[in-house]
């Protein structure tokens, strides 16, 4: 189990940045959290973090670093919703390879870069099209031993993530998968996979957030503090800001803490139990359209009491007109 210390141990200062790759004339400095992304000692590393923690910046660079020094690297690079990519997002990693000196190695086209001397590649593509889901094309593209899910919180139907994961399976090659997000509630599913059972508490700003101790995944967690000198002013002080306003949504925010329950719930204050069945009821329905589940609900309101009674029925997804087995 990779075992790094994570911690930026209460120092409001950024911890040391180094000069972790590149030459003395063009460097690119990374925070040296993020060293064990250049050696994964598992397949999946999760970069999890606030708002500008550099996630996004790390994992870009690492790509760029990787197709022009590695042989046979085929990288896809992914965003849930990843539209035009060649304004969108290429020009980003073109500017590590400048950074890297390496701008004339490498080939780009609206959709792929390419390194010809190394037959290596990094492709650009969202998940969800106007279209619908292109999981099924994307676990077609032969060849993948690396695969980066930027802001991951998107991502929510794990099934989908499992289908692209079983392709990155190069032999000869390191196999990694990288994904990158900004901590939302506990009801997502990387919550339930790899911290649920397996974590362990650091103290970020005076808040506690967890870190995942799953020995599947090498786990970097960032905040704006590891990136303070690449910031403006001004944004720190909106961040500043906000911790003195509302410090846990500065925290959730900016300090990556995980939410108890859905942000924005209608109805914060239930609680789990019986049913009363007892009382008159009705069926609430709500179609879902892909990737969103149809859900099914029975409901029942206790005036007297001033409670409403719910229990989920259905939850499902891809249901078919005639299908509808829900037990009443
Ligand atoms: N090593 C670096 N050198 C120069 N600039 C950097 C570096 N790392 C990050 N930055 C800059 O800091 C800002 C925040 O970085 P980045 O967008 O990668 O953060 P993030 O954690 O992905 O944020 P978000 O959660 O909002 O997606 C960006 O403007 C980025 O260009
Ligand atoms: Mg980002």
């Amino acid at each position: 189990m990779q075992q790094v210390d994570h911690t930026t141990g209460g120092d409001k200062l950024p911890s040391t940045i180094i000069q972790f790759i590149g030459d003395s004339d063009n460097e690119i400095q990374i925070n040296q959290k993020y060293a064990s992304l250049w050696n994964p000692k598992t397949r999946y590393v999760l970069l999890t973090g606030g708002r500008g923690s550099a996630k996004s910046f790390a994992a870009s660079t690492w790509a760029c670093y990787n197709l022009t020094n590695k042989d046979k690297w085929k990288i896809l690079f992914t965003r849930y919703t990843l539209q035009t990519a060649h304004i969108s997002i290429i020009p980003e990693f073109i500017e590590k390879i400048d950074l890297l000196n390496m701008e004339s190695a490498v080939d780009a086209t609206k959709t792929v870069i390419e390194c010809p001397a190394r037959n290596s590649s990094i492709i650009f593509s969202g998940i969800k099209t106007s279209s619908g889901n292109q999981t099924a094309k994307l676990k077609s593209i032969p060849g993948l031993n690396a695969f980066i899910v930027d802001e991951a919180e998107e991502f929510v139907v794990e099934q989908d993530f499992n289908t692209i994961d079983d392709s990155i399976r190069m032999p000869g090659l390191p196999n990694v998968v990288v994904i990158i997000m900004n901590p939302q509630d506990v009801e997502h599913w990387i919550w339930a996979r790899w911290f649920e059972k397996s974590h362990r508490m650091i103290e970020i700003d005076g808040h506690q957030i967890p870190i995942s101790t799953h020995p599947e995944v090498t786990h970097i967690h960032t905040t704006y503090l590891d990136n303070i000198r690449h910031l403006n002013p001004d944004y720190i002080a909106k961040i500043e800001k906000l911790k003195q306003e509302n410090p846990e949504a500065y925290a959730h925010r900016y300090l990556g803490k995980w939410l108890d329950k859905k942000e924005g719930v209608i109805y914060p204050n239930w609680t789990e139990g019986a049913f009363d069945e007892s009382l008159p009821y009705a069926y609430g329905l709500d179609f879902g359209f892909y990737p969103n589940p149809d859900g099914m609900c029975k409901v029942a309101v206790d005036q007297a009491r001033k409670l409403v009674y719910l229990k989920e029925k259905c939850m499902q997804r891809n249901n078919q007109t005639k299908r509808s087995k829900v037990g009443f």
